[in-house]
Formats: C-alpha cells, sequence, structure tokens
C-alpha cells in the first residue's frame, strides 16, 4: 500500500503524514508544489526527509499553473457571486492532476490531502481525482481521524517530534491558502462576518490608505485573449502575473471580504487578496470591449456564472465546463491588443485601449458629421418594429 499526500510541509500535513504511515501502515510519497506561494520549499524537503519519506516530489508549477489554469479561467472573466477571483478553486485541479500522475509513476493505490470535511476544497481535490482515475483511493484523514480539537492535533505533534510554530497555538492564523494568483484568509477573528479584519490578516497588498499618493500608469499587451507583456515588455504568463502582483501590491488592488456559500452549503466569511489577477480582470474586459461582437460578449457573459460556479465547485475535468472554455477560447480569437491603466489607492482605472481588431468605429458614433455611415432614419423603423409587441400589449392593457 502506497499514499500519494499533498504535503505542504507545515504542521497539518506534517500530522497526516504521521498519523498515514500509523493509521494504514502505509508507504507515503509526498508531493509538494511551488504555485507561487511564496515559501521556500526546501524545508518541505527536510521535513519529509526528517519524517522517513524516501519518495518526495517537489515541483515549480508556476508557468503551467497560470497558462494552462489562471488565463484561461480569466478568458472567461470569472467571478464567483460577483467578486471572487476564484484564487484557490483554480489551484486545486492542477495538484490533484498532478497527485494521481505522480500516484500513477510510483505505483500508489491512493491519495490524501489536508482539506477538512467542511470545506470546498476536499470536493475539488476530489472530484479532480476521480475524473482524471475512476478507480483511485482517496483518504481524506479530516474525515476519519479521531481528534476533535486544534489541541489534541498539538498534542499528537508533540508526540511525534513534530515542530509546531509558534503561531500555530495562539491566535494568529485560521486557515491561509496562497499561490501567485491570491492569498486566502479564513477563520478565527475573521468567523465574526461583521468584525472588520485586523491588518495582520493582509499579506500581499498594502491598505489603500497607505498607497502612493500618485498613481501609476501601465500597459498590458494581450493576444488572442491572453496577456503576454507588460509595458512593451514580452513576459512569460507566471512572470507576467507576478509583476502584476507586485503592482497591484504597492497600489492597494485587489482586497476582497466576501461572506460566500460553500458548496457543501454553509456560509463562510473569506478576506482575498488578488492584486495582479484584479488588473487583469479589469484590462482583459477593456480589451475585449473593442474587439468583441456585442452579441458575443452578451452570450459569454451569460455563462459566466455558471462558468464560475463550475470551477469553484471543482468541476475543472468536466464536460459542461470544458464546453463552455471551447467557446471562451474561440471568441477570443480578435482579443489582441493594448490597454492602459491608472493604478491609484486600490483602484483600478482603464484610460485606454487599442486593438488591430477594433471593432470601434468612430465613423459610427460620432456627435459631428459622419459624411453618410449611418443613416438615423433607420433607426425609426428598428424601433418601430421592436416596439410592436410593446404597442400590442398596452393597447390590451387600456382595453381590460
Ligand atoms: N473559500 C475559498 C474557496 O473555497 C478559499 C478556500 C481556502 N482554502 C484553504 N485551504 N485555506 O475557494
Ligand atoms: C478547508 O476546509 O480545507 C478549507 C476551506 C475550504 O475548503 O472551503
Amino acid at each position: 500500500k502506497k499514499v500519494v499526500l499533498a504535503y505542504s510541509g507545515g504542521l497539518d500535513t506534517s500530522i497526516i503524514l504521521k498519523w498515514l504511515k500509523e493509521t494504514y501502515a502505509c508507504e507515503v510519497v509526498t508531493f509538494t508544489a511551488d504555485l507561487g506561494q511564496g515559501e521556500e520549499l526546501e524545508p518541505a524537503r527536510r521535513k519529509a526527509e526528517m519524517l522517513g519519506i524516501k519518495e518526495i516530489y517537489i515541483e515549480d508549477l508556476r508557468e503551467e499553473f497560470v497558462r494552462d489554469f489562471v488565463f484561461p479561467m480569466f478568458r472567461m472573466n470569472a467571478l464567483y457571486e460577483g467578486v471572487y477571483l476564484l484564487g484557490t478553486s483554480i489551484a486545486r485541479p492542477l495538484i490533484a492532476k498532478r497527485l494521481i500522475e505522480i500516484a500513477h509513476e510510483t505505483g500508489a493505490d491512493a491519495i490524501a490531502h489536508g482539506a477538512t470535511g467542511k470545506g470546498n476544497d476536499q470536493v475539488r481535490f476530489e472530484l479532480t481525482a476521480y475524473a482524471l482515475d475512476p478507480d483511485i483511493k482517496i483518504i481524506a484523514p479530516w474525515r476519519e481521524w479521531e481528534f476533535k480539537s486544534r489541541s489534541e492535533l498539538i498534542a499528537f505533534a508533540e508526540r511525534h517530534q513534530i515542530p509546531v510554530p509558534k503561531d500555530k497555538r495562539g491566535e494568529a492564523p485560521f486557515s491561509v491558502d496562497a499561490n501567485l494568483l491570491h492569498s486566502s484568509s479564513e477563520g478565527k477573528v475573521l468567523e465574526d462576518p461583521n468584525q472588520e479584519p485586523p491588518a495582520y490578516v493582509f499579506q500581499r497588498t498594502v491598505s489603500p490608505e497607505a498607497a502612493p499618493d500618485k498613481a501609476t500608469i501601465i500597459e498590458i499587451g494581450f493576444e488572442k485573449g491572453d496577456p503576454v507583456s507588460l509595458d512593451g515588455k514580452p513576459m512569460s504568463p507566471a512572470t507576467l502575473l507576478a509583476a502584476l502582483n507586485d503592482l497591484g501590491r504597492d497600489n492597494g488592488i485587489g482586497r476582497v471580504d466576501l461572506v460566500e456559500n460553500r458548496f457543501v452549503g454553509m456560509k463562510s466569511r473569506g478576506i482575498y487578496e488578488t492584486p495582479g489577477g484584479t488588473i487583469l480582470h479589469i484590462a482583459h474586459r477593456a480589451i475585449e470591449s473593442i474587439t468583441l461582437d456585442r452579441e458575443a460578449a452578451h452570450l459569454k457573459d451569460s455563462l459566466m456564472p455558471r462558468y464560475a460556479e463550475l470551477v469553484y465547485y471543482g468541476f475543472w475535468f468536466a464536460p459542461e465546463r470544458e464546453m463552455i472554455q471551447a467557446l471562451a477560447d474561440r471568441s477570443q480569437e480578435m482579443v489582441t491588443g493594448t490597454v492602459r491603466l491608472k493604478l491609484y489607492k486600490g483602484n483600478v482605472i482603464v484610460i485606454g485601449r487599442a486593438s488591430p481588431n477594433s471593432l470601434y468605429s468612430d465613423a459610427l458614433v460620432t456627435f459631428e458629421d459622419d459624411r453618410g455611415a449611418y443613416d438615423q432614419k433607420d433607426a425609426e423603423g428598428f424601433i418601430r418594429l421592436n416596439a410592436l409587441r410593446l404597442r400590442t400589449l398596452a393597447a390590451r392593457k387600456r382595453r381590460s
């Protein structure tokens, strides 16, 4: 018996590692991914070695994460419940995909993860795993073990010589997740949705109040819906997102305080910081505004909430997500050009957009002499026919 564990190197997954060995008497393979969470990975390796692990996988997945997951999602302008840019949701399918691949490479028959039985993450990991391997066994220790409190967990850690960081004992962390797209914080002080989050919760943005009094102006270049350059300089997906994160951080951009509906049914309060993603979202809509046909844009917008829900619920590797993705990808063929933005105290303000494929027509829209480009008399019949139903309805109402 062999299990591949999604291992962060932190306290919880270290406890899980020991618990798996004790409970299942199995070999454990650890998998730690660099998704841009901003933590060194070598400590995770040393810790895994110290805990007696022989097969240790440590991988830099930043480019794959941004290129194959984040950017495709941004083509759809996905927002869950109006504001959440899905920073955690979009990382789960990639981690689960690698868990399955590593299981196949190492001859493991099971995978394990550290998500609790109350959240979305368990669902996302496991739906992905089953979609890629219908026979995989999944161990979710949080749903199985007997520990009833944080202090029992910590006692177990101490019994097994797992170092317990100071901040894990007291009030500070809640549940934190981070990658190149965002940081999320939940629990503890944040559990009262009527209580403003204390400053120490924020990890990757300055507060808008503390941001410079002077605006920063940037230009993002797009090609077929994906950002490819910043201020004229071509960049790889992960490099570009990292650069936007720096700009966003300094200007206090991308903080969200949200009470959301979890897939399992309860409401939960989360604090999200998505500095680069927020800039990108607004810039992408701006380049689409001149390159997409109206009906194409509206059709895409009408499917957006559904798509966001699918990503949030964990149905990345599901036919309905792939179908909407195909539609989104197809819509992006002409979405090429540049967007200029002003970053200022938490705001992202579009100040210009240009494209070789622009549908914007000066000649059509001008308030000046349009030299016959548009005949205003045509609008009369257009309105008359569109009003036909409404007049018929109004006439009936008057009769009754
Ligand atoms: N509520 C957000 C989501 O479901 C963030 C979850 C954070 N996960 C975590 N393990 N801390 O996408
Ligand atoms: C967890 O339960 O592991 C974090 C929260 C979530 O998945 O929604």
